[in-house]
């Protein structure tokens, strides 16, 4: 059975608390073509994760107040939510903070330096200096810093390399030798003529601009820099050079890695040539999915145009979303998201053609022979031939859809069938057959066929529709679960007479496609417009935090003693609640060194307690205790004030322990 290992991937995210309908895109086709391969009886590893390094990630937690693993914990937590949600059928989700893929990506680093392929230089970029970021040419935005739009400057970094340039000769060796190693094939063209063939550059793999990132060991002012982190998390997760390399064994390398077009580069030039270094086995297969795209635009948070997948599952289901994503978009190319689009699909596919067909089909059994499935006895050549032969060669066609990977043509393939029975229906008019009782056995005989191409369907769609399924069988009466797998299409007729259909509620209920448009058209603007209106009170405070702060009087001088006696520490906020008998405070739980204590501020109509926990701050530790409002306090907790009351916490700006010491 060796050869029916099946090991698939998705790119591993970066931390977002957004990830919109076009992230969850990537991740269901995955889904689908996983949970395809377990059906056909593949032993199949799925994995998916998170890739949580970098500078990005360190800026905006020191923004929140919090440490890089405590924001990534927290976004992680909402990703694997909607996963969830997504019913996505995930083996292992790899996080590139676990401590296991830390330790082998600087095993490898380490290896790659001591065999001469990763060498020590010197790196160049465009500097922001109030941001502390590196850039290359293509990240400025109008030859501006792409966070703060402020000018950028020409800088030289000390960094290590990766020696892409020794391997690029192998590799479109490779290449041209293997056509089915990049997919869709008019990658393959781009990556050869566009990257490798005029002349790789080598690949700066550290950084020391920024600390959130895996230490290279042997050189403790560099973290590794993305690729090499992230990229390798593809075999870290099977445990690659670890104590057990069981699941490495079994599965590398892998089938396929999905990935969207604008990482396929990565993970055709980059990832394998890093293998090559390894002297590992290449993947077997990268395959590029198109983008999704809003009305013509590109989702952005900041335009607050993004579709919200929670949203939509809340209300139209799982199936209905995943439905649209496999369905509307060609595998490989881009696809347009509309809300017209989608109500659209779910109404005509799901709710018409395969929700009536069932319930059609149910309501006859129910009403013609008492909810009892006849026997398919009375065959019609001329009637049933070219249907019952499209329903037998259906397994066989998606089949070879999805070995292909072409999820949305298996999926039409499979409508098709279900328009197929609507019409037979009509053909076959059984209201007319029912008329006379000399038709009985045809009557019983068509709606059997029916029956039997709807258990066909449910069959055939799990991998696509994880709950409807469930449905079917229900409605139908299939309890036999040898009747639910895929072995089972291979012999036609294997629903039993005698059955007994139990009518439910619609699979798909239909939509009012004008007060659902007109709904979904309200929610996006409210959404675009809290957008702008964020946007406008950021561009508001910057523009304040510019203004000259009015000199508030000083108070009275004091002494290098005076300053001494106060005994300023780093607390860690660690619970929050709002004080019950005041508006104005807030209770805290703050840990500072092996101790903790209660705090109470009055900053409850600045802040949350949920925004506040997990925050660093910095407050006085040897105040006299006092008791405020019924609540004892022990300290203070310290904030900046403007003219306007507007308060921001004193929180530091790099991670350190609480309980550190503040002079
Ligand atoms: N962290 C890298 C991948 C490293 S893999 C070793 C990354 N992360 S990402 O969060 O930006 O993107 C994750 C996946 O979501 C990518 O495949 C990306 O193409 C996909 N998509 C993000 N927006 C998308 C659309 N609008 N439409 C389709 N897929 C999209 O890249």
């Amino acid at each position: 059975m060796a050869d029916k290992k099946f090991y698939i991937t998705t790119p591993i995210y970066y931390p977002s608390d957004k990830l919109h309908i076009g992230h969850a895109y990537c991740t269901v086709a995955t889904d689908a073509i996983a949970r395809f391969k377990r059906l056909t009886g593949h032993d199949t590893f799925f994995l998916t994760g998170t890739d949580e390094h970098g500078q990005k990630i360190e800026k905006i937690a020191t923004e929140k107040g919090v440490t890089p693993q405590q924001y990534v914990d927290n976004i992680v937590v909402g990703i694997k939510d909607l996963w969830k949600l997504l019913d996505i059928s995930y083996d292992k989700f790899i996080r590139t903070t676990d401590e296991e893929h830390v330790a082998t990506v600087q095993k490898i680093f380490k290896q790659l330096y001591d065999q001469g392929d990763i060498y020590k230089g010197e790196y160049e970029g465009w500097y922001c200096t109030p941001c502390e970021s590196f850039w290359t040419e293509t990240q400025l935005v109008d030859g501006k810093c792409p966070d703060c739009g402020r000018p950028v400057e020409k800088a030289k970094d000390e960094s290590y390399f990766l020696k892409l340039s020794k391997y690029a000769d192998r590799l479109i060796e490779y290449i041209e030798a293997h056509d089915e190693f990049i997919q869709p094939p008019s990658r393959k063209n781009e990556m050869l003529n566009n990257f490798l063939r005029p002349g790789l550059q080598d690949l700066c793999v550290s950084r020391t601009s920024f600390k959130w990132g895996i230490p290279v060991t042997f050189d403790d002012k560099h973290v590794v820099y993305v690729w090499l982190d992230a990229l390798t998390n593809y075999i870290t997760a099977l445990g690659y050079d670890s104590d057990n390399t069981t699941l490495y064994d079994k599965y590398w390398p892998a089938d396929v890695h999905i990935v969207g077009k604008e990482i396929i580069r990565f993970h055709t030039i980059i990832w394998p040539i890093i293998l090559m270094a390894l002297g590992l086995e290449l993947p077997k297969q990268v395959f590029g999915h198109g983008w999704l795209v809003f009305d013509g635009d590109k989702m952005s948070k900041s335009k607050g145009n993004v579709v919200d997948p929670v949203m939509l599952i809340d209300r139209y289901g799982a199936d209905a979303i995943r439905y649209f994503l496999l369905r509307e978009i060609t595998f490989g190319s881009d696809g347009q998201f509309s809300n017209e689009a989608l109500v659209n699909r779910i109404n005509s596919d799901l709710a018409n053609d395969f929700g009536n067909l069932l319930s059609r089909t149910v309501a006859m059994i129910e009403k013609y022979f008492g909810g009892i499935v006849q026997e398919n006895s009375a065959y019609d050549e001329e009637k049933d031939a070219e249907f019952i032969a499209m329903v037998k060669a259906l397994p066989a066609t998606v089949e070879a859809d999805m070995n292909a990977l072409q999820i949305n043509t298996a999926l039409e393939h499979i409508w098709a069938v279900i328009s197929r029975a609507n019409k037979y229906i009509d053909e076959n008019a059984p209201w007319v057959l029912a008329k006379d009782e000399a038709n009985n056995a045809r009557l019983g005989t068509v709606l059997y066929n029916l029956a039997e191409v709807l258990r066909y369907a449910a069959v055939i769609l799990k991998p696509f529709l994880t709950h409807v399924s469930d449905k079917v069988f229900a409605q139908l009466g299939i309890e036999d679960e040898a009747l639910m797998t895929w072995d089972s299409l291979f012999t036609y007729g294997g629903l039993k007479a005698g059955t007994k259909v139990q009518k439910g509620e619609a699979i798909f209920p239909r939509i009012d496609v004008k007060k659902e448009l007109d709904e979904l058209e309200a929610i996006k603007q409210a959404n675009m417009a809290a957008a702008a209106a964020k946007a406008k009170e950021a561009e508001e405070a910057a523009k304040k935090a510019e203004e000259p702060v009015e000199d508030v009087p000083l108070k009275a001088e004091i002494t290098i003693d005076d300053v001494d006696k106060i005994d300023l520490r780093v607390g860690e906020i660690i619970e929050a609640k709002k004080a019950e008998k005041s508006k104005k405070l807030l209770i805290f739980k703050v840990k500072c060194g092996a101790t903790e204590r209660q705090i109470v501020s009055g900053i409850a109509k600045h802040f949350t307690p949920e925004e506040m926990v997990g925050k660093k701050v910095i407050f006085v530790a040897n105040l006299k205790p006092a008791t405020l409002a019924g609540n004892l306090s022990e300290g203070m907790i310290l904030a900046a004030e403007d003219k306007d009351g507007n308060l921001a916490m004193l929180t530091i700006d790099k991670d350190l322990p609480a309980g550190s010491t503040v002079s």
